[in-house]
């Protein structure tokens, strides 16, 4: 049962919004931050608060894979087995793991530990093969490294994130997405050598963002086409003088053939 407490803080998310079910997802994230999944009592405590139906609640809570109706372990584990992860390792880790906890897909350990789950891409790509430990990166996994992590998780031992804080346990985590901070999020790095990869050759190169315009309301506005192809061509040069373009008839001719045209 939903204690008064838990009440008090979906109101107090709620209350965050113009519009009160504006808070639905982060409200979601705390029923699970203390039943341990989004249980009925708790889409119908969401429903209630928010003046919506439980079936509008219940179609929110299936639709997003955070949210979860079965019972996670204290460190949900998600192994990313899209392409390039599962090209980089990513495919033998998740069944190294799953030979070593004897555990399936969305499966928990017997001692309530460890939920196992292969995810799709994280946009860490550049970190190949990813694994998530409530939702946090360890980046460039072997299966001996993963192991090695879901050992000492099992075993109590603390364990950092390869660009995030230490690891807390998925219920504190889920709390922390409901927008109740643990003061963490500034611990550990942030961003790892291969994200700034980019911004290192834009400062070698001199390269500056657009400065962009201005609207009415004093948000940028999005810049006109012409001028996103100009950047692009300007911090891309052609790689060829000659090189083809195809013309409406079906003939090519070069670049420059065309610009003597124009
Ligand atoms: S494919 Fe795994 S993070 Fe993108």
């Amino acid at each position: 049962m939903l204690s008064e407490t838990t009440y008090g803080e979906l109101q107090e998310i709620a209350a965050r919004y113009p519009e009160p079910r504006s808070g639905l997802l982060p409200m979601l994230h705390l029923v699970q931050s203390v039943e341990g999944r989004i249980t009925p009592e708790g889409i119908e405590a969401c429903a209630e608060l928010l003046n919506i139906t439980a079936a509008e609640v219940s179609g929110v809570a299936t639709f997003y894979t955070m949210y979860k109706r079965r019972p996670v372990g204290d460190y949900h584990v998600g192994v990313c087995t899209n392409t390039l992860c599962a090209v980089m390792g990513g495919d033998a880790i998740f069944e190294r793991l799953k030979d070593h906890l004897g555990v399936g897909n969305d499966e928990t350990t017997e001692d309530g530990k460890i939920t196992l789950e292969h995810v799709e891409c994280n946009a860490a790509c550049d970190y190949a093969p990813v694994m998530m430990v409530n939702w946090e990166f360890m980046d460039n996994m072997t299966p001996e490294t993963a192991m090695q992590i879901i050992d000492d998780l099992r075993a109590g031992k603390e364990v950092r994130s390869t660009r995030g804080p230490r690891i807390v346990t998925w219920r504190e985590a889920e709390r922390v997405l409901a927008g109740f901070p643990d003061d963490l999020a500034d611990e550990g790095p942030a961003a790892g050598p291969a994200s700034l990869v980019g911004l290192g050759i834009a400062r070698e190169k001199g390269w500056t963002a657009p400065a962009g315009a201005q609207g009415e309301n004093g948000h940028a506005v999005p810049e006109e086409p012409r001028q996103v192809e100009q950047a692009a061509a300007e911090a891309s040069p052609p790689q060829s003088d000659n090189a083809t373009v195809e013309k409406e008839s079906g003939t090519s001719e070069t670049a420059a053939e065309k610009g003597d045209a124009q």
